[in-house]
């Protein structure tokens, strides 16, 4: 359905923008605008307000921000006609006529959808004959049930030209059956066949369940192992998903999509209960794809293999989606053990072996750091800058401001945290201390006694060694330990200053507070460090002992952060 730009704004008119809001938000007057708790993020002091007058709503919080229409596609996660015909309804506007153009467009579309509704149906006959025992016992040598093949409607395409054959006597136009790909015209023979030869067949279906095109698959092994339809007017590949009819009402209600490569996969994990899944067609993930899944779920996981093809796969679709990035919509990406897809995975290995690997899945940031450190190296100042720079480069490119400072603080502090990491290996430059460690060492001098109780957890933070302070710092250790006291050096004048300050200005229980906050933050940091250096280190080896490793450095960030409400 195609709506003019009047009748949007007939409809943006007629309708109040917070009596919609209101469906969803409580609201309370403010003036020209109303306030309420963000819907599109996790608050609890309001930052979404609405403007009637404008007919726009915005959230300081977020950045949200849109009209009526925007509100419902990204509230209710319905497409953008599904939302103008329930605006309609509302307003009582009965939906425009289409035009002309339109209707003879849209009755081409049906003549097409009609040709291949006809070819999937000979497909689908095809399997009870003699020749399409072979595909059955195929299919279910690949462990698929009779209802599984029946719900996809698989089908299978012999040798010779049935086809063709069929759709003459359904008074098919040939011409339009040659330009949907179900046909081929060999010119010097001047003979019409069929396209697809003896291959098992995967219709693909729009949103709406109609088949737009095929997938057909070798039997045995060649060259190519799928084939599939050409681009048409019905069929565009970078606009469509595999088994997305099959999934929308789960991926909205879960709020979770999962993206795998292959159709084979789609259609196992919908069998075994996964159906959330799809999987875009054989190409490279597009950015349609992305906003189709985007309008469903905030953070589609992505599923890659193991092996490099897979990680570089990866990496494509993190740079793809790096610039598109908005408040609340991400990618998170699973990595599968090598040399198996999720259907293998589905029969050889337990459903719980692939759940956890969708759980474990990685988020954005982390893979984006990942792929960072693995492709440079800072061992050197100019290294290092180059490093820096790249970071920073890569970050600029997130398109929406917010998510763009989000992504540029977290760099920074991911590149201090490399800075106290090499400095622990004693390797390259020799940094100052930051300031925070004056701060640290500061405040043990000035309160020893009570501040003696995080010693243990001070002993742990590598943090330190190798920092400007480790010799008095150690010393402090030490005299803590054995209950002596230790003056500071006459040296250190700007510390022996800020001791002063401490011992005036600050109770102790204060200090005490300040300093547990700051060794709960080193020590997340010390984790994060070393996850992603883990990390990096597996994308080069792929060893499984380093995968064992970072799963349970997971596990021990997710407990802290638990453990200590960050
Ligand atoms: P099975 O081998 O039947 O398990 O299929 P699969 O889905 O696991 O295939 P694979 O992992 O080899 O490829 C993933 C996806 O890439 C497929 O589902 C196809 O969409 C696409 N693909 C694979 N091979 C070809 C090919 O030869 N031509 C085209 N056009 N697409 C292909
Ligand atoms: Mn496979």
């Amino acid at each position: 359905m195609f709506f003019g730009p009047e009748f949007l704004d007939l409809l943006r008119d007629k309708v109040v923008l917070s009596d919609v809001v209101a469906r969803r938000v409580k609201l309370t007057r403010k003036g020209r605008e109303s306030l309420g708790l963000c819907p599109f993020h996790k608050e609890k002091t309001p930052s979404f307000t609405v403007n009637d007058e404008k007919g726009f709503y915005h959230c300081f919080g977020c950045g949200a921000h849109g009209d009526v229409i925007r509100f419902l596609t990204d509230c209710e996660k319905i497409p953008f006609t599904e939302a103008v015909e329930m605006l309609a309804q509302m307003a009582g506007v009965p939906l425009p006529k289409p035009d002309k153009k339109e209707m003879a467009r849209q009755a081409h579309q049906t003549s097409l959808a009609e040709i291949m509704e006809f070819a999937c149906q000979y497909f689908q006959m095809q399997l009870r004959t003699p020749a399409g025992q072979k595909v059955c016992d195929y299919l279910k040598n690949r462990g698929l049930t009779g209802q599984t093949a029946k719900n996809f409607r698989l089908g299978y395409a012999p040798s010779g030209n049935g086809l063709l054959h069929h759709l003459k006597s359904k008074g098919c136009d040939l011409h339009q059956c040659q330009k949907l790909g179900l046909l081929a015209f060999n010119s010097t023979r001047q003979l019409w066949h069929d396209y697809f030869y003896d291959r098992v067949m995967f219709p693909i279906f729009d949103r709406r369940k109609r088949v737009i095109g095929f997938s057909g698959r070798m039997l045995e092994k060649g060259e190519p192992k799928y084939l599939n339809s050409p681009e048409t007017d019905l069929f565009h590949k970078g606009e469509q998903l595999f088994g997305l009819p099959f999934a929308i009402d789960t991926i909205r209600r879960k709020n979770e999509a999962i993206v795998v490569e292959g159709n084979m996969d789609v259609i196992s994990l919908h069998q075994h209960g996964w159906t959330q899944v799809v999987a875009p067609l054989g190409t490279a993930f597009t950015e349609k794809q992305l906003q189709i899944l985007w309008h469903m779920c905030d953070e589609p996981v992505m599923c890659f293999d193991g092996d490099s093809a897979g990680q570089h796969a990866m990496i494509r679709a993190l740079n793809r989606a790096l610039p598109l990035l908005v408040p609340g919509k991400s990618l998170k990406f699973a990595v599968l053990p090598q040399g198996m897809d999720p259907d293998d995975m589905m029969r050889q290995k337990s459903d719980s072996t692939w759940k956890n690997i969708i759980q474990n899945a990685q988020s954005f940031s982390e893979v984006l750091w990942s792929d960072l450190l693995a492709t440079h190296d800072y061992s050197t100042p100019e290294k290092h800058a180059k490093f820096e720079k790249d970071a920073l480069e890569k970050v600029s490119k997130i398109q929406n401001v917010e998510v763009r400072r989000l992504y540029e603080r977290e760099m920074h502090e991911r590149l201090r945290g490399l800075l106290y990491k090499k400095s622990g290996r004693g390797k390259g430059m020799k940094i100052s201390a930051p300031q925070v460690d004056d701060f640290l060492l500061a405040s043990l001098y000035a309160y020893p006694q009570e501040l003696s109780i995080f010693s243990e957890s001070l002993g742990n933070l590598k943090h330190f060694s190798g920092l400007r302070e480790t010799a008095l710092f150690n010393g402090w250790l030490d005299a803590v330990l054995t209950g002596q006291e230790l003056p500071m050096p006459e040296t250190e004048k700007k510390l022996m200053h800020q001791i002063e300050v401490i011992r005036s200005s600050k109770k102790p229980v204060v200090v005490v507070q300040e300093v547990e906050r700051f060794i709960s933050d080193l020590q997340l940091q010390q984790l994060r460090t070393e996850f992603a250096l883990k990390q990096a280190e597996y994308l080069k080896t792929e060893s499984p002992e380093i995968k064992v490793q970072i799963d349970s450095l997971r596990q021990e960030i997710e407990n802290f952060l638990s453990e200590h409400d960050v």
